[in-house]
């Protein structure tokens, strides 16, 4: 008997990084997982490589129609969904005098909106069924605490752990736990555009921001995505019913709440 036996997630923005690692770990504990993304190809080419029990689903989480097609189409190929991931964001990074109100509102549009709206239409069929169902918001470190050159991103963060709160003690009433993980520095193609970010605004040299910032950590390391699936197990698993509202760290001890 595997954790997750019998269960139908659906992922959002899992075409790569930390999403498509949730996606594989839950495969593994027998969960069928639908990879929502607007990059459809690459979310294709993902769902090929994971093999049997997992699909590609178009998804544009900062447009409500894509979002209502994009469950209606889980919905109906699993026959419900029982754990939604609210993974799909965009980073940006910029000095509050540079801050359009252009880039304000992409960010927020998929962090924020996105999570919201993607949550809402999930938990409406959760709540038809009427069995429940478990829902995980990624929020971040940097939700916890601001910082000089990401006061956009860290405000959509700290957005996602708000709504976390809201939602999840709305919703429990339903059976459906809504929790968060706030992950720290995660290695991967989303880190090489941060890094990007930073090499432009503090002038240091291409990967010298990623190594800053992993000597940094307590556990020593910048963390992997594998590093993150036994807490997105288990809040996907009935061992967490009785955990509402939660944003858990994960993030090799960076920071203490
Ligand atoms: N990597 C880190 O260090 C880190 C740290 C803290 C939190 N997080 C959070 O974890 C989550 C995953 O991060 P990641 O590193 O895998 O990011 P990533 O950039 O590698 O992946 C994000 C995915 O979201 C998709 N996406 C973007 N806009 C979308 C939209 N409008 N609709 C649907 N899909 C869309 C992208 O195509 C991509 O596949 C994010 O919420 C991120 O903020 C990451």
């Amino acid at each position: 008997m595997q954790r997750l036996d019998g269960k139908r997630a659906l992922i959002t923005g899992a075409a790569r990084g930390i999403g498509l690692e949730f996606a594989r770990a839950y495969l593994a504990e027998g969960a069928r997982v639908a990879l929502g993304d607007i990059n459809i190809d690459a979310a294709r080419q993902a769902a090929d490589a994971l093999g049997q029990g997992a699909i590609a689903v178009r998804l544009d989480v900062t447009d409500q129609a894509s979002i209502d097609a994009c469950v209606a189409e889980v919905e109906g190929a699993f026959g419900g969904i029982d754990i939604l991931v609210n993974n799909a964001a965009l980073f940006s990074a910029a000095p509050i005098a540079d801050i359009t109100r252009a880039d304000y509102d992409r960010i927020f549009a998929v962090n924020v909106a996105g999570t919201l709206f993607t949550m809402q239409a999930v938990a409406r069929g959760m709540i038809a069924r009427g069995q429940g169902g478990k829902i995980i918001n990624m929020a971040s470190q940097a939700g916890r605490r601001g910082e000089a050159l990401v006061a956009v991103y860290c405000a959509s963060k700290a957005g996602v752990i708000s709504l976390t709160q809201s939602a999840g003690l709305n919703l429990i009433a339903h059976g459906i736990n809504v929790n968060a993980i706030a992950p720290g520095v995660v290695d991967g193609e989303h880190w090489d555009g941060v890094d990007a970010f930073f090499a432009k605004y503090e002038g240091k040299a291409p990967g010298q921001k990623k190594r800053e910032v992993g000597e940094a950590v307590p556990f020593g390391r910048m963390g992997t995505a594998a590093d993150l699936t036994g807490m997105a197990i288990f809040l996907a698993s009935s061992e967490a019913d009785y955990i509402v509202a939660q944003t858990y760290n994960v993030d090799g001890g960076n920071w203490m709440s």
